[in-house]
């Protein structure tokens, strides 16, 4: 039997038990088993992995994804680079190494998205908390000049109240990536603050947001007549990624 699993505090709502259980049941994929570890504290790894030898690979959620760095061997590019591990592959020696699947995730799927047009797009990225972090390292190795945005002037190249005072900003960025929490469910209400009215065809939108499946900021982009995309697919396409390191 193949153990894979999450580590993470909490976990009662994550997404990766739900999504191999059905994968494995659905694939015919026996002899395999995907468990939640609950770890109050990132130190608390040793003793599990010590515990789990037939343990092949793991996830890794809020609040570990950087802390966990520490029990790993190596990290792939996209580890390195964004900084944070997401996936664990351990090896049949015990040794570790460190991958980043939201980074994959997030490429794949905006590559896929904007494919005719990635030559001609500026972006501009809304937050800078860990998901952006992969995403402008994304937007780097995709050649896509970006801007960053965010309520603190001093984090970012702009504040949103200069979004709307000179709108020259949002015309020279027509794919604009949500990587806030605004408008995630419960609060589905709210949306970060932009001059929807500047905002047509020529326009993209991508939200890190799945749930709700159109967000208050899809919602108005696609009422302006812009092309609009949620996270869904980059959280399926990231699980799927963690499979294929496990595997290969
Ligand atoms: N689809 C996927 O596979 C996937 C993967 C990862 C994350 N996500 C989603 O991406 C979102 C962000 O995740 P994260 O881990 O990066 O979160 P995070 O570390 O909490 O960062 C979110 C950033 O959004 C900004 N922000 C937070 N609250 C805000 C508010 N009230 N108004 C305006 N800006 C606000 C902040 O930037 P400033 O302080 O600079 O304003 C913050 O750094 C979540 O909704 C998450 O579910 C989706």
């Amino acid at each position: 039997m193949k153990i894979f699993g999450l580590i993470g505090f909490p976990l009662a709502h994550s997404f990766s038990q739900k999504y191999f259980s059905e994968k494995f049941i659905k694939e015919k994929i026996r002899d395999v088993v995907y468990q939640n570890f609950e770890i109050k504290h990132i130190d608390d790894l040793p003793a599990l992995l010590d515990s789990y030898p037939d343990l092949n690979g793991l996830n890794v959620t809020i609040p570990y994804k950087e802390d966990v760095r520490k029990y790993i061997d190596n990290l792939d590019h996209s580890a390195e680079k964004v900084g944070a591990v997401n996936v664990i592959k351990i090896l049949p020696d015990g040794s570790k190494i460190g991958f980043n699947s939201d980074y994959y995730g997030f490429r794949t799927s905006l590559e896929t998205w904007i494919s005719n047009s990635i030559s001609k797009l500026k972006a501009l990225v809304l937050g800078t908390g860990g998901a952006a972090k992969a995403v402008r390292i994304v937007l780097d190795d995709c050649n896509i000049p970006y801007s960053t945005v965010s309520r603190n002037i001093a984090k970012a190249d702009y504040d949103y109240y200069e979004l709307t005072e000179n709108t020259d900003i949002i015309q020279d960025h027509r794919l604009i990536i949500n990587t806030t929490p605004l408008g995630m469910y419960p609060n589905v209400n709210e949306a970060p603050h932009l001059p929807y009215e500047l905002l047509n065809a020529d326009f993209y939108l991508y939200d890190l947001i799945y749930n709700p499946e159109t967000t208050l900021f899809l919602n108005k982009g696609r009422e302006a007549g812009a092309r609009i995309k949620n996270g869904l697919e980059m959280l399926e396409l990231q699980a799927e990624k963690s499979w294929d390191i496990w595997n290969e």
